[in-house]
């Protein structure tokens, strides 16, 4: 591939969305049809103005400019209509608290997604994986984005709380966020606190979703008060609270200060709210994409026979043999980025490429706008996994693929979702092969996540012993 790198002594052009009448159009254009009026910008300029209602705002289109936002966190600090709305929401965890808080933050959760312990995490993300490939029937229809919110909710249940999720209250928080992730989306564009409290059926079932999602965390808290200490990350979060180390006794090991009850609810939520959701559009979307992409989906098929002989799900050290399956992964992240619009808050008047911006200037900025620029990425729309071969990654410009941000605030639950998405890929494409269900393209469909909503595919066996039929 031969991607042209951005000119760093270019200078950038600034440029005005189309379309502007006064409060509302830009908001409409990104809440009716978001990906195409992101796709629209570059060619306005490298920092392109819009309005989102009556706050005017941002958005770069030059991957150096993002690069340049992200690596500067005290000037561009989470903010913004999205981080107001998450902030409401999740409270004050790790995704939503400002810089002068976050180091402490970080330090408190990072231990729970160290490289080793995502090692030890491979293991259950295999053990579910394969638990769900026993579930499908040949020829029967599946609908697989259910599936994968059920794989990723059980998993990061495991890890966060050690599975206090039973059947019935992960059923609960499936629907929760499904609900919580619609609503997101529309209180993102439209920055108009009035329209959210008329009590319209959708506001109540946010509402609702929202409500219920605090008092399911609330509960798992206070059963594991009386239950004995359990090395998951609920188990840190109260150790430190206590002033112990998970594993040590009272008055042992060095713990970050300050975690109180409210901030160990926070921190649970904000992890629930991060990792599910967006590791399942990852699996959902890449099912849907290699569908339709013959050729990746045999290159596929070939590593899993020959990396799993037998079918056997991977583990840690077989992740590293799995390359295609790797590449299938960050090209998947690359044309349907889960995480696909941010919101960012100017501390201070500051500059950007030549541009002046205020002291409370609203910044965005779009993994799907960055990952769809010719520019960087030629033939954007193909799903083109090889793009991701070590000999062929040197070509992509910097700061032009971010499905994980970059910087201090970038994505914590990296390793981890690429393990998961992996392990989900890989085991699934061992036994099955995924048909869609009908002629349509499952569209993706913007929300807080980017990702196909309602995908139902046929599972053909690729085998003629599948994980159903032999017992296993
Ligand atoms: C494919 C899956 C995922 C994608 C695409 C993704 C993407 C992102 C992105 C783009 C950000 C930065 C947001 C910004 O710049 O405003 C972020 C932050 C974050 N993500 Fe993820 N994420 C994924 C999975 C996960 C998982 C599995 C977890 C945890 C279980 C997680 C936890 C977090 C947290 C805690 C932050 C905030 C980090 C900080 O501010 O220090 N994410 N993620």
């Amino acid at each position: 591939m031969s991607g042209a790198v951005t000119d760093p002594t270019r200078e950038s052009t600034v440029g005005t969305a189309p379309g502007i009448f006064p409060y509302v159009s830009h908001a409409i254009a990104l809440f009716r049809r978001p990906l195409d009026f992101l796709n629209s910008l570059p060619a306005e300029g490298d920092l392109v103005e819009l309005r989102l209602g009556p706050r005017r705002a941002w958005i770069l289109c030059d991957p150096q400019l993002v690069h340049q936002m992200l690596m500067d966190p005290h000037t561009f600090d989470k903010g913004g209509t999205q981080y107001d709305r998450l902030g409401a929401l999740m409270g004050n965890g790790i995704v939503t608290c400002p810089q002068s808080e976050h180091r402490r933050q970080r330090t408190l959760l990072q231990p729970g997604f160290h490289p080793s312990r995502i090692a030890a995490y491979t293991e259950l993300m295999a053990a579910e994986a394969e638990a769900l490939c026993r579930e499908w029937r040949p020829g029967g229809k599946v609908d697989v984005t259910g599936a994968m919110m059920a794989l990723t909710t059980r998993v990061t249940s495991r890890v966060l709380f050690s599975g206090s999720l039973d059947a019935e209250r992960a059923a609960a928080v499936r629907e929760c966020l499904a609900e919580v992730v619609r609503g997101l989306f529309v209180r993102t564009v439209v920055p108009v606190d009035a329209v959210f409290r008329i009590p319209t059926p959708a506001n109540r079932r946010y509402r609702g979703a929202v409500g219920r999602l605090h008092a399911l965390i609330d509960a798992i808290i206070a059963e594991r008060r009386s239950a004995p200490p359990r090395e998951d990350l609920l188990g840190t979060l109260l150790a430190a609270r206590d002033g112990t180390s998970a594993g040590d006794g009272p008055g042992h090991g060095e713990s970050p200060r300050g975690v109180t009850d409210q901030e160990i609810h926070d921190q649970l939520l904000t992890l629930l709210l991060t990792g599910v959701e967006t590791t399942a559009m990852c699996l959902a979307s890449a099912f849907s994409l290699l569908a339709v992409s013959p050729e990746a989906e045999d290159a596929l098929h070939r590593e899993v026979d020959a990396v799993l002989p037998g079918g056997r799900a991977p583990g840690h050290d077989e992740l590293a043999r799995l390359e295609y399956t790797r590449c299938v992964i960050t090209e998947t992240l690359r044309v349907r980025p889960p995480g696909w619009l941010f919101t960012r808050i100017t501390t201070r008047e500051t500059e950007l490429g030549g541009h002046r911006l205020p002291r409370g200037a609203m910044v965005l900025y779009s993994p799907y706008l960055l990952h769809h620029d010719a520019s960087s990425f030629p033939e954007p729309e193909r799903f083109l996994p090889e793009r991701w071969l070590p000999e062929r990654q040197s070509a992509v410009p910097k700061g032009a693929m971010l499905p994980f941000a970059a910087g201090n605030r970038k994505c914590i639950g990296d390793r981890f979702a690429m393990a998961e998405a992996m392990v989900g890929v890989a085991t699934v494409a061992a036994h099955w092969r995924l048909r869609p269900a009908s002629a349509h393209e499952s569209r993706p469909r913007p929300a807080a996540t980017l990702g196909p909503r309602a995908l139902v595919m046929i599972c053909e066996p690729r085998h003629c012993s599948h994980p159903q039929s032999n017992g296993r």
